[in-house]
């Protein structure tokens, strides 16, 4: 018999490019989202990739009873993949309480789920945020989590707590967080990719939308850290490779071949490119000229935060593969691809 993996957030940008992922390993995908951050049309892309369609329950995690009611209705469920989270930095400041609310209570109520269904499994989605300002780079899985320096990134090491006491208290259950560095790219097909709400707070979309037009100009947020050309380092990942990885972490599960209930993966390149050298890539791979100013740093950025991936190469074996110019042109495509649908509609 197929598994059947519960996806939440699985219309969301990695969650939708997991949920693909998934569905050519033959899995069986029942999905839960709230569509607060994303599209029902996702759910066509997906099919279009695939030529299968996944379940989908319109269900609010916050919602203890209806969260439930996904548990009954397909009683067969053998692994949570659990996304839906609020991300978004600059708000999570503005609006702590939503973030604290929303983040950790649709945790608690899957983790009840879990006991209440016998689910013995999950991957969650963490970041490279858990590490704030590194002593070192590459950051290894080791690396002591720091003081978060927003909400957003306090909820996932609280996160990541409740899930360790919980599961000193469960027996027979086992979690996987991956953290992620900075997802960027689409699915090759353009049919799928990231769908950032108003202003983008993130360096690619906010890079292709200027390029689209859409924007006048990137502001690059500074110059002068302490790297080779000054600005910020960071260690981008290609979504499609980074949704593999989550494949290879429900087979870890459902074998059984974890070392500990709990384990922690990085996931990224381990190499770490400026945001100079993506403008470089990125007019590189397109063949657009950019326009681009250097403003301030943005208050909360770190100099440089790139990956240690030896530990989940090895053990997961699994690595991320794309470049990023190919990685770069993919979110091209995508962005054209949705001013196209656009213009039409
Ligand atoms: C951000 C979050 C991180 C979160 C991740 C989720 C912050 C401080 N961190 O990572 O916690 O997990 O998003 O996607 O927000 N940049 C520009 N101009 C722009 C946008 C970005 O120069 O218009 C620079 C940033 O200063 C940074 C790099 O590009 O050096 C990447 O920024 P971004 O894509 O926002 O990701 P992070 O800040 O690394």
């Amino acid at each position: 018999m197929k598994p059947v993996i519960l996806v939440t957030g699985g219309t969301g940008y990695i969650g939708s490019h997991t949920v693909v992922e998934l569905l050519e390993e033959k899995m069986e995908v029942v999905i839960i989202d709230n569509l607060s951050n994303s599209e029902r049309e996702v759910l066509d892309g997906i099919a279009g990739i695939t030529g299968t369609r996944p379940h989908f329950e319109e269900v609010d995690l916050r919602d203890r009873k209806a969260t439930y009611g996904v548990f009954e209705k397909y009683p067969r469920i053998d692994a949570i993949i659990h996304f839906a989270a609020f991300k978004a930095v600059g708000e999570s400041v503005e609006k702590p309480l939503d973030y604290y609310e929303n983040n950790l209570l649709s945790l608690i109520h899957l983790l009840e789920a879990m006991h209440k269904y016998r689910v013995g499994h999950m991957v969650f989605s963490s970041s490279c945020t858990v590490y704030g300002e590194p002593d070192s780079v590459p950051v290894t899985e080791d690396a002591p989590i720091k003081k978060a320096n927003s909400p957003y990134g306090n909820t996932k090491q609280i996160s990541e707590e409740i899930m360790q006491d919980w599961l000193n208290a469960s027996r027979d259950k086992s979690i996987i967080a991956l953290r992620y560095f900075n997802p960027i790219g689409a699915h090759p097909s353009a049919l799928i990719g990231e769908l950032p709400t108003g202003i983008p707070n993130n360096l690619v979309p906010f890079i292709t939308q200027t390029a689209a037009g859409i924007r006048d100009c990137l502001n690059v947020f500074g110059d002068d850290y302490n790297t080779p050309d000054g600005s910020a380092i960071r260690d981008y990942i290609n979504v499609v490779d980074l949704a593999r990885a989550h494949v290879v972490a429900i087979r870890r599960l459902l074998e059984g071949n974890q070392k500990a209930a709990f384990e922690v993966f990085n996931l990224g390149t381990g190499k770490g490119l400026s945001v100079f050298e993506v403008i470089a890539a990125f007019e590189k791979a397109t063949g657009q000229k950019l326009n681009y100013r250097i403003v301030d740093r943005r208050e909360g950025d770190v100099e440089q935060v790139y990956a240690d991936t030896r530990y989940a190469n090895q053990e997961l074996g699994w690595k991320a593969e794309k470049g990023i110019e190919e990685t770069l042109r993919s979110a091209w495509e995508w962005e054209k691809q949705i001013r196209s649908k656009k213009a039409t509609s």
